[in-house]
C-alpha cells in the first residue's frame, strides 16, 4: 500500500528499502522489519524549505527524538495536559464495547505506535487479534517496544514497519486469515495536520486499506480556550522545553547554530481556525546558519512548530465522510476528548 504524502513530499520518491532485520535483536514471532527511513538530505531540504517561507516553520515530527519523546511522556502526565489521561480513561471505561465493535480476529494497524503502550488495552480486550502492525518513524523505538510487547504477548503476530507514515510506504504481506483491518490512530495525532491534508491522508489510507476497514481514532474536542491554552503552557515549562528541543536537535544532528537562549516558547489558541499553534519566538534580531545558508530572524519573529487542531464530532465526521461512515463515538462526561470508530465505505 502507498499512502500519499503532503505537498512538500509529493515530488519525492519512495526511498525505502525492505531490509531483513538483525535476527538476534528480534523475537521469533516477529517477521522481518520493513524499513522506510527518511533520508537525511530530504530532511535538510524540508527544513530549509520551511525556514524559507514567509511564516517560517519546522515539521512537528522533529519533536520526537529520544529527549523529545521522553519530554512528551512527561507532558502526558502533567495536570494541565488532559488529553492522554482522558483518552485512556475513555478506553478503559468502554473497552468491552470497543472490542466488540472491532470484532474477533481483526488485524490491528497502528499509525505512530511509539512505545506501543496504548495498544495493550486493545490486545488484552480483543478476542484473538490476527496480528499487530506497529508503524513508527523511529526504528530504534520500534524495535525496542516491539521486543517488549512480544515478551508479554508471546502468541501475537507482530509485523513492524519503520516508516514516516505520511510518506509512501507499503505494508507487509498478510499470508494469514483475518476478519478485517482496523487502523488505530490514537492520541489526537491527526490534529497535527491541517484539515485538508488530514482529510486527504485519511481518505487515502481508507481507500488503500479497502472497504470494511475500521478506523479507531482519538480526537481532541473543541472546548474552553483557557483549558486549551493551559494544556500547552504548563506551569513546569515542560512543553516549552519540548518545543525548544527541536532547535537543540537541529544543532546536534544538522550542525545548525541556534542559540537556545534567544528563543522562547509561544503557544495560543487560534479560534478562527480551531487550533492550538505552537511557535518559537526570536528574542532578538539574529542570524542562524543552516548547511551554508544564512537564515535571518527579526526580533519577535516566530517559527511555527506545531498545529494541534480541535474538532467537534460532527466536523470530524464531515471531514472524512468521502470515504468513511461514522459508526460509534465514545467520550468522557465533559466531552473533552472523543474516540471515534469509522468504517471505510
Ligand atoms: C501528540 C500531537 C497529540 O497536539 O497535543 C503536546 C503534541 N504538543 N504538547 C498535541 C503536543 C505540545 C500532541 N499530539
Amino acid at each position: 500500500m502507498a499512502v500519499h504524502g503532503n505537498k512538500v513530499s509529493k515530488r519525492r520518491k519512495l526511498i525505502g528499502l525492505i531490509l531483513q532485520s538483525n535476527k538476534s535483536q528480534m523475537n521469533s514471532n516477529l517477521s522481518s522489519l520493513k524499513k522506510f527511513e527518511p533520508e537525511r538530505e530530504n530532511l535538510l531540504e524540508e527544513i530549509i524549505e520551511g525556514l524559507s517561507k514567509p511564516q517560517k516553520e519546522l515539521p512537528s515530527k522533529l519533536f520526537y527524538d529520544k529527549k523529545g519523546s521522553s519530554l512528551f511522556d512527561e507532558i502526558c502526565n502533567l495536570d494541565e495536559y488532559y488529553l492522554t489521561r482522558t483518552e485512556t480513561s475513555i478506553m478503559n471505561d468502554n473497552i468491552e464495547d470497543i472490542c466488540s465493535v472491532l470484532g474477533m480476529n481483526s488485524l490491528l494497524i497502528e499509525l505512530g505506535s511509539g512505545s506501543s503502550k496504548k495498544i495493550r488495552l486493545l490486545l488484552s480486550g480483543l478476542q484473538s487479534p490476527a496480528g499487530y502492525v506497529p508503524i513508527d518513524i523511529s526504528e530504534e523505538h520500534l524495535i525496542n517496544s516491539v521486543n517488549i510487547l512480544a515478551r508479554d504477548y508471546p502468541d501475537l503476530r507482530i509485523l513492524p514497519v519503520s516508516a514516516d507514515y505520511t510518506q509512501p510506504f507499503s505494508l507487509p504481506k498478510f499470508d494469514f486469515i483475518y476478519s478485517k483491518k482496523v487502523v488505530y490512530y490514537p492520541g489526537s495525532t491527526i490534529g497535527n495536520f491541517e484539515p485538508d491534508y488530514a482529510s486527504e491522508f485519511l481518505n487515502s489510507v481508507g481507500n488503500r486499506m479497502g472497504k470494511g476497514t475500521g478506523l479507531l481514532i482519538g480526537i481532541d474536542l473543541k472546548k474552553d480556550t483557557k483549558i486549551l491554552e493551559d494544556a500547552y503552557n504548563d506551569k513546569k515549562g515542560i512543553t516549552a522545553e519540548f518545543n525548544l528541543n527541536i532547535l537543540a536537535r537541529l544543532n546536534s544532528e544538522l550542525d545548525t547554530d541556534f542559540n537556545l537562549d534567544k528563543w522562547k516558547h509561544y503557544a495560543f489558541y487560534n479560534s478562527k481556525h480551531g487550533r492550538i499553534e505552537m511557535h518559537l519566538k526570536s528574542l532578538s534580531d539574529q542570524d542562524v546558519h543552516v548547511n551554508g545558508d544564512i537564515i535571518r530572524f527579526r526580533e519577535e519573529e516566530t517559527i511555527l512548530t506545531e498545529y494541534s487542531y480541535k474538532y467537534s464530532v460532527d466536523d470530524f465526521k464531515n471531514l472524512i465522510s468521502q470515504s468513511y461512515n461514522l459508526e460509534k463515538v465514545w467520550t468522557d462526561v465533559e466531552s473533552k476528548f472523543g474516540i471515534l470508530y469509522f468504517t471505510v465505505k
